[in-house]
């Protein structure tokens, strides 16, 4: 297995810097100390070039992460940090005197002037190449952090406009859409930028205040759609928010009371129109949107309509949108499937339910594991697709337990269509005690 070979490497590495440091060339430790790291070598140079890697504190072999209990691990990551080096990869033509050099200049003591990947170098080592921790990698981190700060934020200002539009939502109330539109623009905007980030937007529900919530996620997932069609940016407003108010209708009952639950269901699509209809200026297909979002292509929907009556684009996009969210929805408001099921179901449904034609693009757009899906891989390493890849079976994935089942102290981020670990399994967040929007 490479990953014993990868520990016996660094055992044999940490042993020799320790041997190196303790006694004289000649010592008989020194020189068995160096007869078993070039051994170490050798096992793992056998098929080709072997690379160590740190990422965060953390030895890897390849995209493997090293138990952190074995021997000379935590020294070994300690020293090439302080040594600023991101990977070493070893060769098959490593001699003993890069061995010595390595071992030379592992032992100096760290400082800034030290640039212990290109010392190698100039020592005209050539079986081990060490590659530099670039400082960006931390910049990096820190403005990743920086993004999902200010995307959390856009998220908590579109609730708190749509909060304000439903409290001025009364029986002859007019809201104001201002500042929604506003939003919805942004968020808009967003998306063109980082689908992934506002589609980890979309995960995150709030049981307090689950209208709220869907409202958004229903809006972020209707755009995707638009997007996906190629709708201009005037429509993808005017899709947004619509997709955005689709529900507002239910805010005119109290559903406490569940005879008032019932009749909400039943009558938020006419309601939800006439709140709408008595804005100045109000955008037609919101009005249309509330009214058709729940009738179905093959009839039976509600409000029932007539046989040859063809729902407005944009309605069909959210029933889509709204479906989906529903059936990803953990509880009493939703079915608590898996993304990759819901998509399935979504298939399903375009029998007699959904439009086809744009079930199918959001599909494209979300790829058959879509954002927000905990995965596990084949090296049994889990965690959760962070954006989706140019093949739909290959997204990007931020990993949160590493193959040794343990929790990641950071996340780490890989593009699977670069690497040669799969998709196993998907896994219901609740089986982990996970909620994926903290890793989105
Ligand atoms: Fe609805
Ligand atoms: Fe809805």
């Amino acid at each position: 297995m490479s990953d014993q070979r990868a520990i016996a490497l660094v055992t044999a590495l940490s042993g020799a810097r320790k041997a190196f440091s303790l006694y004289p060339p000649q010592h008989p430790e020194h020189r068995g100390a160096l007869e078993a790291l070039l051994g170490a070598v050798l096992e793992a140079t056998a098929e080709g070039p072997f690379a160590l890697n740190l990422h965060l504190g953390r030895l890897y072999q390849e995209s493997r992460v090293l138990p952190a209990d074995s021997p000379g691990l935590k020294s070994t990551a300690r020293s090439l940090e302080g040594h600023r080096i991101e990977s070493l990869t070893f060769h098959p033509s490593f001699t003993e005197s890069d061995a010595i050099v390595l071992l030379e200049v592992l032992a100096r003591r760290p400082s800034p002037d030290l640039d212990a990947a290109a010392l190698l170098e100039e020592r005209g080592v050539v079986g081990v190449v060490a590659r530099r921790l670039e400082e960006g990698a931390a910049e990096e981190m820190a403005e990743r952090e920086e993004r999902r700060a200010r995307d959390r934020a856009l998220h908590r200002r579109l609730a708190g406009a749509l909060r304000q539009v439903t409290s001025q939502v009364g029986p002859s109330g007019s809201p104001d859409m201002g500042e929604a539109t506003i939003v919805v623009e942004d968020i808009l905007n967003r998306l063109m930028e980082d689908n992934a980030a506002v589609l980890g937007l979309a995960t995150l529900h709030d049981d307090g205040e689950s209208d709220l919530f869907h409202a958004i996620s229903t809006m972020i997932y209707a755009l995707t759609i638009g997007l996906g069609l190629g709708i201009p940016p005037e429509g993808l407003t005017s899709l947004g928010l619509s997709a955005l108010l689709h529900d507002i209708g239910k805010m005119a009952f109290d559903r406490s009371d569940p005879a008032e639950r019932e009749r909400a269901r039943a009558l938020h699509p006419r309601i939800g129109a006439e709140i709408l209809a008595r804005i100045p200026n109000v955008d037609q297909a919101a009005m249309l949107v509330a009214h058709e979002h729940h009738m179905r292509p093959g009839g039976g929907g509600w409000p029932e309509a007539e046989p040859d009556y063809v729902a407005h684009p944009y309605s069909r996009m959210v029933a889509i949108a709204d479906r989906y969210d529903r059936l990803i929805t953990d509880g009493p408001n939703g079915f608590g499937l898996t993304p990759d099921r819901a998509i399935v179901q979504l298939l399903r449904e375009t029998n007699d339910a959904l439009d086809r034609t744009f079930t199918r693009v959001f599909v494209r757009e979300m790829g058959a594991f879509p954002v927000g899906c905990l995965v596990r891989l084949s090296d049994l390493s889990v965690g959760v697709v962070s954006a989706p890849g140019e093949d739909p079976l290959q997204p990007h994935v931020r990993l949160v337990y590493g193959a040794d089942g343990l929790t990641l102290e950071e996340h780490r981020d890989t593009d699977l269509a670069g690497s040669d670990l799969s998709i196993m399994e998907v896994v219901q967040p609740a089986d982990l005690a996970e909620r994926v929007s903290d890793h989105l």
